[in-house]
């Protein structure tokens, strides 16, 4: 047995060494398979893949055993339609299974995802990629591990010379921390992956092993930290995939003092924020929900001052099906958000006018119209006017005025304003869109005062993107189709950084080195947003809704004629698709159907690639 407790066997007749178990010591199971023929074998049902034997080869296919069968079934394998990798079984022995994906045997993908998956279960949910230690795998635990304390904060602050660096979100931390007092340069941190990753919390791992080890001479640190419970009651909601999930994206940049007295130490921080999912304030997926907060509201003290009662009775949160989540405590959140925002310096006033603003919503969810002049127009039902004066209150406008601005609208024809009627579904879509308005703009002042309180001297910065990660639904919005564009070119930028700097240093050092195949995303990022050779899906779209008689039909058209020959581009019956959508192939595998509607709030329709 090796030092590492791996077993080898020694033959003290021919004084061979080997990893393999002879023939004469295996047992008769043993003797059966043939640990020098060996291939990975799909796993469906987990989409991972385990090791096999094969036991024997024919024409069309192979019969496999797996490795761990314990008396399971042998498998058939079709030689046709599926690429078979093949196994080394040494490959797999835990000593051959490192912390860096990069020094594997092998970079198939099963080895990849089998590595990661050994580690896993060792509760090891980090693992480098690459020697320089700057790309990091995080895999999620869904269990608190005790990983993020004091000690392990102390020691990856102060990393050993002599040992290498575990992986590890707070290696990356100090990593970048160091780099940038060293260099005083900025330096930023990108975090991508699926919905429910992880992303949000390695970005708070981050911030809060730099809020410990630079620290602050105002406390402006523990700010920075409070930020944190108020963007996610308002910027996240339980979604299908996460019950805490990010829908919008964040740049966050910790400010430090470059020179001085407090020279390393934080002096502030400033938030961006991007692409809010506007839509999910008045209709969140079944079994999803809206912003946390507005649950948080209807279960506060608040309530009563608010108008407010149980969740269940306003339309935009009770439409989903989706009201309490077991993993939720909108109370106690609630608390957190309240001493958050006192913490961050908000005055009663401001907290008041952001609790306001979304209960404003909630009773605007309510509001009914009815059919006037023969379906041609429209007034709010009489038993919704109270919910008209509600909303009226809490947003501070006159009653009788925003009922009126719901049921007609403007439109300036060669100079002269004219008012026209809304039919019933115009007034509701004027709800709605007022109610997305009022949150989108109520987010964006959020985030200002936000920045106002922990804003501080910008020296040199670290920068943390949480961005919401790629999602397909049923329904697509044309924020999804932003959202997952944005996951493309965070992909792309990873594959840059990985592959091809990987290379550039072989190439550098004159090594020899077989060139690793990955996945572009140039031709999907191309089809979306190049201006050459062909303009992409979005600047078509961008055309389309300045053309006076732009139209789903012709900005489609346009589309299909253009990329029609794109292999990660389908439109039309051939491809599955009807209607005025068309599908996009993503990098996730995935293929999704976009939106129907141009500019203003389209819809769309996803199915799993086929
Ligand atoms: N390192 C971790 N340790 C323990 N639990 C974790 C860890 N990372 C994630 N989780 C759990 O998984 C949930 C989802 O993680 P998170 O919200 O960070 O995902 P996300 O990648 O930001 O997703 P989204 O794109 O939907 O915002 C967390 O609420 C938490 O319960
Ligand atoms: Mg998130």
């Amino acid at each position: 047995m090796t030092v590492d407790g791996g077993d080898y066997y020694h033959n003290i007749v021919t004084d061979e060494v080997s990893w393999e178990k002879p023939v004469e010591l295996q047992t008769a199971e043993e003797r059966q398979t043939d640990t020098s023929d060996c291939i990975w074998l799909e796993e469906k049902s987990e989409g991972g893949w385990v090791p096999a034997y094969v036991l024997k080869r024919g024409s069309n296919s192979l019969k496999a055993r797996p490795v761990d069968s314990k008396g399971g079934k042998d498998v058939d394998v079709p030689l046709k339609g599926g690429k078979l990798y093949p196994l080394t079984m040494s490959h797999i022995d835990k000593r051959f299974l490192p912390d860096d994906l990069v020094l594997l045997q092998s970079l198939d993908p099963p080895l990849v995802a089998y590595c990661l998956r050994h580690r896993f279960q060792e509760n090891k949910i980090y693992t480098w990629v690459g020697a320089d230690h700057t790309v990091l795998v995080s895999l999620n635990p869904f269990k608190r591990l005790p990983i993020y304390g004091p000690s392990q904060i102390a020691e990856f602050s102060a990393p050993s010379p002599n040992r290498l660096q575990a992986p590890h979100t707070f290696a990356i931390a100090n990593a970048a921390y160091r780099a940038m007092t060293g260099a005083k340069a900025d330096i930023s941190i990108l975090i991508s992956g699926e919905s429910g990753a992880g992303k949000t919390e390695a970005t708070k791992q981050c911030l809060n092993f730099l809020a410990d080890v630079a620290g602050s001479a105002s406390g402006v640190e523990q700010r920075i930290l409070q930020a944190n419970p108020i963007l996610e009651a308002f910027g996240n909601a339980k979604t299908l995939r996460n019950d805490n999930s990010s829908r919008f994206g964040r740049w966050m940049e910790v400010h430090f003092h470059a020179r001085g007295l407090h020279e390393n130490s934080i002096s502030g921080a400033f938030v961006e924020n991007y692409l809010l999912e506007k839509s999910r304030v008045v209709s969140a997926g079944k079994g999803e929900r809206s912003y946390h907060i507005f649950y948080q509201l209807c279960a506060s003290p608040w309530a009563a001052s608010l108008s407010l009662g149980d969740a269940n009775g306003y339309a935009y949160l009770a439409s989903s099906g989706c009201v309490s989540v077991p993993s939720i405590d909108d109370t106690g959140d609630f608390d957190e958000v309240v001493t958050a925002l006192s913490a961050m310096g908000f005055a009663q006033e401001d907290t008041q006018w952001l609790f306001f603003l979304c209960a404003a919503i909630l009773h605007l969810g309510n509001v009914k119209f009815s059919p006037t002049d023969g379906g041609e127009g429209s007034a709010v039902a009489q038993a919704a006017q109270s919910h008209v004066g509600l909303a009226a209150h809490y947003l501070q406008v006159d009653q009788a005025a925003l009922g009126a601005a719901l049921v007609e609208r403007q439109t300036v024809v060669r100079g002269e304003v004219q008012r026209m009627r809304n039919n019933v579904k115009a007034a509701d879509e004027a709800v709605e869109a007022l109610a997305k308005a009022v949150y989108s703009a109520m987010f964006d002042e959020l985030v200002k005062r936000i920045n106002a309180a922990v804003g501080g001297e910008r020296g040199v910065a670290i920068g943390v993107l949480d961005i919401f990660g790629f999602e397909i639904f049923e329904k697509n919005s044309f924020e999804q189709l932003c959202i997952n564009f944005t996951n493309e070119r965070l992909q792309q930028k990873f594959n840059s950084h990985t592959f091809t700097q990987e290379e550039s240093l072989y190439v550098a050092e004159g090594a020899p080195f077989d060139k690793v195949p990955f996945l572009d995303n140039t031709p999907v990022l191309e089809l979306l947003s190049a201006k050459k050779p062909q303009l992409g899906v979005l600047i078509l779209l961008d055309e389309e809704v300045r053309t006076p008689q732009g139209s789903d039909a012709k900005w489609l058209a346009k589309i299909s004629e253009r990329h029609g020959a794109n292999p990660v581009f389908g439109s039309g019956s051939g491809a599955g698709c009807n209607g005025f959508s068309f599908l996009i192939r993503h990098y996730a595998g995935t293929r999704w159907d976009a939106p129907r509607t141009p500019g203003a709030a389209p819809h769309a329709r996803a199915q799993p690639h086929s």
